[in-house]
C-alpha cells in the first residue's frame, strides 16, 4: 500500500442541526464527531491530516487543536472547492484520502482497506459506494456495464438516474496528481453552482486514469450527520460498538443500553458498570471494580477493585480498594490512596489522601495533604481560601479530627494528633496533641424557673 494523507471536509455550518454550535463540533458521547474522523483516519494509516474550516473557523480550529493541518474555505463553494483550499498539502507523492468530519461512524479498518485496494489496483482515484433502498439526497453512481462512468447528484440528476440505488458515500481516495489537474478543468455549470468534487471522477476518467469502486459492507458508517435526529441515531451506534468491545473484552455492564462510555476510555475485566454511568475522557478503570450505579467519571484512574457508588469524579486517582460514594464529589487533581473510604457528601479537590484513611460523611478536603489512617470527623471542613488566596492544610498520619472541626489553611496538624469536635483550628497542632479550640461550655443552673420561661 503506498502511504497517504487525509483531507477532511467541515467547512460547512450545518443548518440543519438548528444549532449556534458548528455541525462537526457538536458530540457524540463526550467527542466531537470530526475527532472521531481524525482518530479513524489516524488508525487507517494517514501520515498527515489537513482539515477544511470554513464556517466559525476559529471555534472549530480551537477544539481540534495542532494534531491537524488547516484549510481555510472562507466561501462555501462547493466539496471540490473545499479539497482545493488544502493547497500545498495536495503536492507530493501520496495519495489523498478524502472524507467528511460529519460522518463519524467511519471505521479505520475500512479506510485501510480502501488505500490497500486503490494501491493494488492500481487507480487513480477509487471511490466507496453503497446500495441503498431509499438513495433520495445522496450522488449517484452511474457506471457504464461494470465500470465507473460519472457521479451525478440528486439535483442534476434524469428520473432515470434518480432511479439508481448505488450512492457516493463521499469518501474517495485519489492520486494527488490525478486530483491536483484535474481541478484545472472543474467548473460550477450544475444546478447547484457549486464545484462539485464528485465531477472530478469524470474528469479523471475522461483522461485516461483509472476509476475504482469499493462497495461498503455496512451502510451505518457512511451514516452523514445534518440533524439532532441523526446525532441520536449515531450516538446510538457508537455507544454499542463501545460498550459491545467492552463486554467482549471482559467488562460486565448491567445495561447496555443505559451505560455511556467514551471511545478512549480503558476498563479491566471483571469490572461491573451499573446502570447509569457516564465515563468518560481518558478514564482508566481497572479489574474487578463496582461502578455506580448513577457515576460520571471523567478523564480520572481507578485502579482495581475500588467502589464507586452514585457519585461524580474529575481528574482524579484512585488507587487499589478504595471506597467512593454515595454522592461524593471528586475534583481535579485529587490522589487517593489504597483502602481509603470516600463517604457520603464528601469533597475532595486537588489534595492527597494517603492509605488507610476515612472521610466518612458531610466533608470537603481542599488543597491538603492528608496522612494515613486519619480519621475525619462528620462535618469537617478544610477552609482553604480567604477571598483572595487558597493556602494547603496538612494532616500529619493517625491524626482524628473531631467532628465538626474547621481547619483554617495554612495550618499542619502533626501526626497522632486529636482536635476536639467543634473546633475551628487556626494554629498548627503539634503531634499526639489534643487541640480544643471553641468555648467552654457554661450550665446556668435554674436558669429556666429562674427566668420564668
Ligand atoms: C456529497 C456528495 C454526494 C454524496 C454525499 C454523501 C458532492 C458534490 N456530493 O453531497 O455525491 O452522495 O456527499 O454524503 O460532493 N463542505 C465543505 N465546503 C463546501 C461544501 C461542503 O466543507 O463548500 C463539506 C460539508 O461541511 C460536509 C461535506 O463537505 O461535511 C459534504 O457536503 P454536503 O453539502 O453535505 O454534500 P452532499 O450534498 O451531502
Ligand atoms: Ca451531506
Amino acid at each position: 500500500m503506498s502511504s497517504f494523507k487525509a483531507v477532511i471536509l467541515a467547512a460547512g455550518q450545518g443548518t440543519r442541526m438548528k444549532s449556534k454550535v458548528p455541525k462537526v463540533l457538536h458530540k457524540i458521547i463526550d467527542k466531537p464527531m470530526v475527532d472521531y474522523v481524525i482518530d479513524e483516519s489516524i488508525a487507517a494509516g494517514a501520515s498527515d491530516i489537513c482539515v477544511i474550516v470554513g464556517h466559525q473557523s476559529a471555534m472549530v480550529k480551537a477544539m481540534i487543536g495542532d494534531r491537524v493541518k488547516f484549510g481555510l474555505q472562507a466561501e462555501q463553494l462547493g466539496t471540490g472547492h473545499a479539497v482545493m483550499q488544502a493547497g500545498e498539502f495536495l503536492n507530493g507523492d501520496e495519495d489523498i484520502l478524502v472524507l467528511c468530519g460529519d460522518t463519524p461512524l467511519i471505521k479505520g479498518e475500512t479506510l485501510k482497506k480502501l488505500a490497500e485496494m486503490h494501491s493494488a489496483e492500481g487507480n487513480s482515484v477509487t471511490v466507496v459506494s453503497m446500495l441503498l433502498d431509499e438513495p433520495t439526497g445522496y450522488g449517484r453512481i452511474i457506471r457504464s456495464g461494470d465500470k465507473f462512468d460519472k457521479i451525478v447528484e440528486q439535483k442534476d440528476a434524469s428520473d432515470e438516474e434518480k432511479a439508481c440505488k448505488e450512492v457516493n458515500t463521499g469518501v474517495y481516495i485519489f492520486k494527488s496528481a490525478a486530483l491536483v489537474s484535474a481541478f484545472d478543468k472543474l467548473t460550477n455549470n450544475n444546478a447547484q453552482g457549486e464545484y462539485y468534487l464528485t465531477d472530478t471522477l469524470e474528469i479523471i476518467k475522461n483522461d485516461g486514469g483509472k476509476v475504482g469502486i469499493m462497495q461498503a459492507e455496512d451502510e451505518t458508517e457512511f451514516l452523514g450527520i445534518n440533524s439532532k435526529l441523526q446525532l441520536g441515531e449515531a450516538t446510538r451506534v457508537m455507544k454499542r460498538r463501545i460498550n459491545d468491545f467492552h463486554m467482549l473484552n471482559g467488562v460486565t455492564l448491567q445495561d447496555p443500553e443505559n451505560t455511556y462510555i467514551g471511545k478512549d476510555v480503558k476498563i479491566g475485566s471483571d469490572t461491573l458498570i451499573l446502570p447509569g454511568c457516564y465515563i468518560e475522557g481518558k478514564t482508566e478503570i481497572g479489574s474487578d471494580c463496582i461502578i455506580g450505579p448513577n457515576s460520571r467519571i471523567t478523564s480520572s484512574t481507578v485502579r482495581n477493585c475500588v467502589t464507586v457508588q452514585n457519585s461524580t469524579m474529575i481528574d482524579a486517582y484512585i488507587d487499589n480498594y478504595t471506597t467512593v460514594g454515595p454522592y461524593a464529589y471528586l475534583r481535579p487533581n485529587s490522589k487517593v490512596g489504597e483502602h481509603v473510604r470516600i463517604g457520603d457528601f464528601v469533597e475532595i479537590k486537588n489534595s492527597t489522601i494517603d492509605d488507610g484513611t476515612k472521610v466518612s460523611h458531610l466533608t470537603y478536603v481542599g488543597d491538603s495533604d492528608v496522612g494515613k489512617c486519619v480519621n475525619f470527623g462528620c462535618g469537617t471542613v478544610t477552609v482553604n481560601y480567604d477571598g483572595k488566596n487558597k493556602f494547603r492544610c496538612k494532616i500529619g498520619d493517625n491524626v482524628f479530627i473531631g467532628c465538626n472541626t474547621n481547619l483554617v489553611a495554612p495550618v499542619e496538624v502533626g501526626a497522632s494528633a486529636y482536635t476536639a469536635a467543634g473546633s475551628t483550628i487556626t494554629k498548627d497542632i503539634p503531634e499526639n496533641s489534643l487541640a480544643i479550640a471553641r468555648s467552654r461550655q457554661e450550665n446556668k443552673e435554674g436558669w429556666r424557673i429562674k427566668t420564668g420561661k
